[in-house]
Parts: structure tokens; C-alpha cells; sequence
């Protein structure tokens, strides 16, 4: 196995939550993706991170504006993390509900739970860029279970 292979596998036995991350440009186009590589960082002040790849196209627009929301997906929505993920992007957003509430960086109406942050600070590394978000405001939307990602694969949580 290759090392890189290896070091994926590796990664793919630690369980996550699934996000959407959302912004929106200068002429207020929404963009987002589907990301996993998202955390809590510091309580004070309050800060998340989210690894972004260099290539991703919402990346510049989350520099370029300092503002973006992460939306923890519930349970069932694996359709919507293959749409932020797939290539589609001018059709990510349709049909689907957001709002702003205080940096004006779209909220996804349906997360199971929200946070809108400023963009505090962003550290290249290796091939990806860590974007550090201030929460601004955060929410939970509802009581549903999480979307969960394991080994590659959507999982739910069975207690
Ligand atoms: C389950 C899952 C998790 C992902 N996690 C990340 C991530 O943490 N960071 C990232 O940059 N891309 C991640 N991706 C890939 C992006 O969603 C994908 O490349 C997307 O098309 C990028 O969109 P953009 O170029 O419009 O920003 C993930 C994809 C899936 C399906």
C-alpha cells in the first residue's frame, strides 16, 4: 500500500460529522462544498476550523470576503453532501433554503445545527488551506440524529 493510501485509510477509521460549508461572493452568488475536515478550536474566543483544498473554488471566495457558515448535516441528507461535493456547483444552491443571520454568509435552513463565522485567520498546509472561523452566532435547528461519515461511507448513529 502506498504511504498516501495508507495514510487515507488511516483517516477514514476516525468518525465524523458530514458539513456544508456556504458563502457568497461580491455579487452575493452562494458557494459551498461538502466538508469533513471540520473541528472546535478555542471557546474563548469561539473558534472552528475547516480544512479546505487549494483547489476549491469556494476557498477564494471565503478569503476573499472573510465570512462563511458550516452546517452540520442531519441524518438522511447524504443527497445533499453528494451535491456539495459533486460537479453541479452552479446548481448546489437550488431549491434550497438559507438565510443570513450575521456576517450575511448563507445559513442552510435544513443543518441540524449552524454556525456563522468571520474569518479569523487561514494557514496554508500542504495541499490545503485551514480556514480558522470566529462564531459570530450558532444554532441548533432541530433534534434529529447526525449524518456521520465512516470508512468512506454515510453512517447513522444506532445507540
Ligand atoms: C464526505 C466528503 C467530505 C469532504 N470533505 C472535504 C474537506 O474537508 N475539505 C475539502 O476541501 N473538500 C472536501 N470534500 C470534497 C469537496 O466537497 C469537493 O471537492 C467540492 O466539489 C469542492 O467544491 P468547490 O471547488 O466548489 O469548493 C469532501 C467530499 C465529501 C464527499
Amino acid at each position: 500500500m502506498k504511504e498516501a493510501e495508507r495514510f487515507r485509510s488511516v483517516m477514514s477509521h476516525f468518525a465524523t460529522g458530514i458539513t456544508v460549508v456556504t458563502g457568497a461572493d461580491a455579487e452575493g452568488q452562494g458557494v459551498g462544498l461538502t466538508a469533513n475536515a471540520f473541528t472546535s478550536v478555542s471557546l474563548r474566543p469561539p473558534l472552528i476550523l475547516v480544512c479546505l483544498a487549494n483547489e476549491s473554488r469556494s476557498r477564494e471566495v471565503f478569503l476573499a470576503t472573510s465570512r462563511f457558515a458550516v452546517g452540520i448535516l442531519r441524518s438522511g441528507d447524504e443527497a445533499l453532501a453528494h451535491r456539495f461535493a459533486g460537479d453541479t456547483r452552479d446548481a448546489r444552491f437550488d431549491d434550497l433554503a438559507f438565510r443570513t443571520e450575521v456576517t450575511g454568509a448563507p445559513v442552510l435552513d435544513r443543518a441540524l445545527a449552524w454556525l456563522d463565522c468571520r474569518l479569523w485567520d487561514s494557514v496554508e498546509a500542504g495541499d490545503h488551506t485551514v480556514l480558522f472561523g470566529e462564531v459570530m452566532a450558532c444554532g441548533v435547528s432541530g433534534d434529529a440524529d447526525p449524518l456521520v461519515f465512516f470508512q468512506g461511507s454515510y453512517r447513522t448513529v444506532t445507540p
